[in-house]
């Protein structure tokens, strides 16, 4: 069996690297020979920052195919990686074509494979936020109307491709690949890597911290959004301070519109997968508008902001430590004032979030 593995933006290399871990222990454990693979970057994500540094702490190995498709328009990107793509899969032929997330390089790649008759295994199917004036609604929607294999991480994902009409013997619900990653990743943290980190003293120091993640269209391409969260968070570092590794998206807005933060907000370049989880896996609470965080501070139980109106992931408020702000400042205020009073609450872990997913997906792929 050949297999082709898209990741093309930041979210996707966590999601890619626990599958690849799996595909190698499948072949070497159990002598699948035929069982081949190759990983193809679609260049949606460029900076060093947004993407070798995680090739190297996710110890991804170097991708086969390196697409260069870079930041443009939305129609434009989408097209780019297409036309790359259709060149790779001709000339390699692969029997499924593998895409995690909800990226522009998720969609594009869905479609290229599907309309050559590949098969398409979507890692992260079914989950839905219901708000079409977000990208990636649009992009989990096509990737599923094609899909082959629907790779669930939550129940709720299971009952959205149901309604939507998806045959039930091809959905699997599989459990959570960033979470093998994370479990993964928690356990190589040692003392030697954490004391090379740019934040390693400031956090030493630092007995309270909030850690800050904001890069939504949605929260930072408006003005008069951007400056209510900021003034919610300007207030809030007053009393707890914030660490804030800033998206090149949002750094380019911040400068546009001329947006200050105060100085107990300390900014930084985006970091790596490990200096992120050194500093927020021991944060009072985390802020932010990703999604993978907020599945990720649900399975360490620190309590998270969700700086959105809406989430598709669901579970990470039923039985998990999330709670959704919105971008408005007092909504951002009573929540932040809510986990301080309140402190660290009980929660649980959503079923399946065992680090066993990717291992579930290489054996479900194996087997037809
Ligand atoms: C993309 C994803 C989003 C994901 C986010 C994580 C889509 C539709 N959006 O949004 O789901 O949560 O990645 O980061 O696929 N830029 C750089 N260097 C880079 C990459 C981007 O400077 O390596 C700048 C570019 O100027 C670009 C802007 O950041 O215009 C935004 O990047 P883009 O990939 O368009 O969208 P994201 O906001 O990163």
């Amino acid at each position: 069996m050949k297999i082709i593995l898209v990741a093309g933006a930041r979210p996707n290399f966590m999601k890619i690297a626990p599958i690849i871990g799996s595909l190698r222990a499948k072949r070497m454990e159990h002598g699948a020979k035929h069982l081949t693979w190759k990983i193809v970057h679609t260049g949606q994500h460029y900076d060093y920052e947004m993407s070798q540094a995680f090739f190297d702490d996710l110890e991804i190995p170097a991708p086969n195919f390196f697409l260069n498709a870079g930041s443009a328009s939305h129609a434009v990107q989408t097209a780019k990686i297409m036309v790359e793509f259709e060149k790779i899969c001709l000339a390699e032929k692969p029997d499924i074509v593998i895409v995690v997330g909800d990226v522009n390089s998720t969609l594009a790649c869905s479609i290229v494979a599907k309309k050559l008759m590949i098969k398409v295994g979507h890692v992260e199917a079914g989950l839905r936020s219901f708000d079409y004036t977000m990208p990636e609604e649009i992009n989990r929607i096509v990737t599923d109307s094609i899909a082959d294999f629907y790779f669930v991480t939550e129940k709720s994902a299971i009952k959205n491709l149901l309604k939507e009409g998806k045959p039930e013997d091809k959905i699997h619900f599989v459990g959570n690949v960033m979470i093998d990653n994370l479990f993964y990743q928690l356990k190589c943290l040692d003392n030697e890597s954490q004391s090379n980190f740019s934040t390693y003293k400031l956090k030493k120091e630092s007995k309270d911290y909030i850690f800050l993640t904001l890069h939504r269209p949605s929260n930072v391409d408006e003005k008069k959004t951007l400056l209510e969260i900021i003034e919610a968070l300007n207030e809030i570092s007053i009393e707890t301070p914030i660490i804030f590794p800033v998206h090149p998206r949002t750094r380019k807005m911040l400068g546009a519109f001329g947006i200050k933060l105060n100085e107990h907000i300390k900014l930084f370049e985006p970091l790596g997968f490990k200096e992120s989880l050194f500093l927020w896996k021991d944060a009072v609470m985390v802020m932010t508008d990703s999604g993978g965080l907020q599945e990720e501070t649900t399975a360490l139980g620190v309590p998270c902001i969700t700086l959105r109106e809406n989430t598709e992931r669901p579970i990470t408020l039923e039985i998990g430590t999330n709670m959704l702000a919105g971008n408005k400042k007092a909504d951002i205020l009573k929540c932040y004032r809510q986990i301080i009073e309140k402190g660290k609450q009980e929660a649980n872990i959503p079923p399946k979030w065992d680090g066993k997913a990717a291992e579930r997906i290489v054996d479900i792929l194996t087997k037809n």
